[in-house]
């Protein structure tokens, strides 16, 4: 088969399309058929050398595909060849096949076509195992997204608005700001122009935000420190803006705040299972009624990989970023 591998780190022209061998299942695998892959922002990372796969995992790039069931394991029991899926991956998207833990695999949402299904498990699983699972947004509270058209951010302002939550974002032009409207965000803040410590302020009488989904780390700790209400949660998921940072822990001592950080891809396989599960039982539904929907900026073929890490490094998109095979 064909897989995108990555020889010697380095810019977008790293990755090659290269013959591999079709990798072989464990009895708690299934092989899939790739339709189509997500990009995503850590795969530029790995590109570059700097994030490693798991150990045991595959060494190809790709965290999320969609495609046809071709083969089970022994072990496997609930799906069967020939089921379109979607799946969360620690690694190998970038390729004709793959093998995936079945308790990873999710149906292919009613009404979503199998290409855009690729633009669901790693935003989907991502958002709802932070802002959901460990932040507990509840409904009337107020989240802050930075990065709000992003693949994430997309995913976080529908799922926060189709839960009742007020919902504010950062984003760096006016046009991707409206992208967010459009989504449910109701607080635009262009972060290149205004203070969004300030802005957050004004629009919540003080408050600040209960939530903050956050993708810069370092840069930003301080004022999101400062943008957390009393009992406010910074859940931190990217590091855009540098890993360390000065915490004052009076400030968050004062407010009773959390500032928490993770990663889904280092996760367990049962704590992946877990959030899988949760996701296909509260945000698959609102998927298949029509509330949440995929946003695919743009897709490539598999052979333009290269093409497609420059558009999400060139910041162009709105959403996702797929290859299809
Ligand atoms: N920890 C985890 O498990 C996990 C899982 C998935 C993703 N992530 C992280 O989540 C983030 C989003 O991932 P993605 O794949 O959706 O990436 P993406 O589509 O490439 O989005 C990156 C975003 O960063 C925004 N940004 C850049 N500088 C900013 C700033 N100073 N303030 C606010 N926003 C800024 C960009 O906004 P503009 O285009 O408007 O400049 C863009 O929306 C990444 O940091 C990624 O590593 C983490």
């Amino acid at each position: 088969m064909r897989a995108i591998t990555i020889p010697t780190p380095g810019d977008a022209s790293a990755l090659v399309l290269d013959e591999v061998p079709t990798p072989e299942i464990t009895a708690d695998e299934v092989l899939v058929q790739v339709a189509a892959a997500g990009v995503n922002r850590a795969d530029l990372m790995q590109r570059r050398g700097f994030y490693p796969p798991p150990p045991g995992t595959s060494t190809y790039p790709g965290l999320e595909v969609s495609g046809t069931v071709s083969a089970l394991g022994s072990g496997v029991t609930g799906w069967s060849v020939g089921d379109k899926v979607c799946a969360l991956l620690s690694g190998g998207g970038y390729a004709e096949q793959v093998a995936v833990p079945a308790a990873q695999l999710l149906p292919v949402p009613d009404g979503i076509s199998l290409i855009d299904a690729a633009a669901l498990p790693e935003v989907a699983c991502t958002v709802w195992s932070n802002v959901f699972m460990t932040a507990n947004l509840q409904p009337g509270q107020t989240v802050l997204i930075h990065g709000g058209s992003s693949g994430i951010g997309t995913m976080a302002i529908q799922l926060a608005a189709a839960l009742g939550a007020r919902i504010a974002v950062t984003a760096g032009t006016s046009e991707k700001l409206e992208a967010c409207r459009a989504l449910g965000a109701e607080i635009l803040i262009n972060y290149r122009e205004q203070d969004f410590v300030e802005v957050l302020a004004d629009a919540t009488q003080g408050l600040g935000a209960d939530v903050i989904l956050d993708n810069i780390g370092a840069k930003y700790l301080a004022r999101n420190v400062s943008a957390l209400a009393v009992n406010g949660r910074l859940v931190i998921i990217g590091l855009q803006g540098g890993v360390k940072g000065e915490l004052d822990i009076g400030a968050l001592l004062q407010k009773s705040a959390a500032v928490i950080a993770t990663s889904l891809r280092g996760r367990p396989a049962a704590e992946k299972a877990a959030i899988v599960a949760a996701v296909r039982e509260h945000v698959w539904p609102l998927i298949e009624s029509a509330l949440v929907k995929p946003v695919v900026h743009r897709t490539f073929p598999l052979a333009l990989a290269a093409d497609a890490h420059r558009e999400l490094e060139a910041s162009s998109n709105v959403g996702k970023v797929l290859l299809t095979t």
